[in-house]
């Protein structure tokens, strides 16, 4: 009898804990930051503002990244911010989970097809930022690497 007194109460507990969580989901709206902004990965290159992707300028010490991702690259690759820079990554993967981190900097990011991922970081120190993708992708996910030059 005792053991099915223990049961029931930890079954009880576990079914709280999961309405608690469940109930958290939708009452404070948790979600993850891009999953409002549904993409179609086959369509990456048609859909805006990855049909461009690119380094814009879009201020003082300002700089917009649009970036994809897919095995085993980043585009673009090998950017060039002057030293001092804000830069707004906007990133979207056209296969395949990846990864976006930026060694010695507080950069780091799943990149999930389908879903827009942004990421701002000021590059202060001059050097050459190693990025790589950190969520194993495939065969060739040790070879997905670019750089951030600031300068
Ligand atoms: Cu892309 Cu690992």
């Amino acid at each position: 009898l005792d053991e099915k007194i223990w049961l029931t109460l930890s079954f009880g507990m576990i079914m709280i804990f999961m309405f608690i969580t469940g109930y958290q989901a939708f009452a404070f709206d948790l979600e993850p930051p891009s999953n409002k902004e549904i993409i179609d990965p086959q369509k990456v290159d048609q859909t805006a503002p990855f049909d461009k992707p690119g380094i814009t300028k879009i201020g003082e010490n300002e700089y917009e990244v649009v970036m994809t991702l897919q095995v085993f690259s980043f585009n673009p690759a090998n950017i060039e911010v002057p030293a001092g820079s804000t830069v707004h990554f906007t990133l979207t993967s056209k296969d395949v989970v990846h990864g976006f981190e930026v060694a010695e900097t507080n950069l780091n990011t799943m990149v999930v097809p389908g879903h827009i991922q942004k990421i701002t970081q000021k590059f202060d120190k001059p050097g050459t930022y190693l990025v790589l993708c950190n969520e194993y992708c495939g065969a060739g996910h040790q070879l997905m690497s670019t750089t951030i030059t600031v300068k």
